[in-house]
């Protein structure tokens, strides 16, 4: 969990070499959506992605429809990293509900923080590869050759949900739906806090030392 532009996804693709677990973003699923050609779209998908690209949340029976389709990630032998899921009390009393059904528990709730300016400047110079979907920052992880990804050389771009007045509406949508989530998961004893500053490898490496001791702690 965290705000926009915190870094969860850069620390799911680090934690996932480490733990190999299935990573689900919902923010991913969307945009994997919204590159199908219109006739493609169904009419809640098309209704989901004027939402997203507002930098509004999406409603949850919309996401939660999304997120049972891929239920199976949930049985992953290794394990599974939600990352912009649940965003909403709502989503998170359903899968609270889905897991139980699965006999399945979570192991912790990772709850990344950053000041607003240090938020705004990491979403402003993103940039993301049209092809592998990569993701880089113009100053703090920059490609080697401008424009182009490191890794299949495809074409860089900026979302279009990380214009300034999108912005705005993400971090409101963020304090009023998603930041109640901390005190939720904190009375549940799944909260584990992580100042995302610094480089990513090493906020990385401090979020898998609280995990764990977190599963120590559990199989003890
Ligand atoms: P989603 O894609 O989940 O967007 P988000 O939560 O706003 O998060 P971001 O993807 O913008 O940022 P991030 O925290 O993953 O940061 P990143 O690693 O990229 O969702 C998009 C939209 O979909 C939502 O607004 C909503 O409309 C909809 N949606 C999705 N899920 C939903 C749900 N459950 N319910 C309702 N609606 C939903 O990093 C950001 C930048 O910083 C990058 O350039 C990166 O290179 C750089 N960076 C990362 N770490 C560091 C570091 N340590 N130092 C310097 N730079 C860094």
């Amino acid at each position: 969990m965290g705000p926009p532009g915190v870094g969860k996804g850069t620390q799911a693709d680090l934690l996932n070499r480490w733990l190999r677990a299935c990573h689900l973003s919902t923010g991913d699923v969307f945009r994997a959506a919204g590159s199908r050609s219109e006739c493609e779209q169904s009419p809640v998908m098309k209704e989901a992605l004027s939402y997203m690209r507002r930098g509004d949340l999406v409603p949850d029976a919309t996401v939660w429809e999304m997120v049972r389709e891929r239920v199976g990630c949930l049985r992953c032998g290794g394990g599974f990293i939600l990352d912009g899921f649940p965003r909403t009390l709502g989503q998170a009393e359903a899968l609270k509900q889905l897991m139980d059904r699965e006999g399945l528990a979570l192991t912790a709730v990772v709850n990344y923080e950053l000041t607003v300016s240090e938020i705004v400047d990491r979403l402003g110079g993103r940039r993301t590869c049209e092809e592998c979907k990569a993701v880089f920052h113009v100053t703090e992880r920059p490609p080697k050759v401008a424009g182009r990804c490191d890794q299949c050389e495809g074409k860089l771009f900026q979302r279009e949900d990380d214009r300034p007045e999108s912005i705005r509406v993400r971090l409101e949508a963020y304090d009023r739906s998603t930041a109640p989530l901390i005190e939720f998961y904190r009375s549940a004893g799944l909260l584990i806090r992580v100042a995302a500053t610094g480089p990513p490898d090493e906020i990385c490496q401090i979020t898998v030392t609280d995990l764990e001791s977190r599963r120590a702690e559990q199989l003890a």
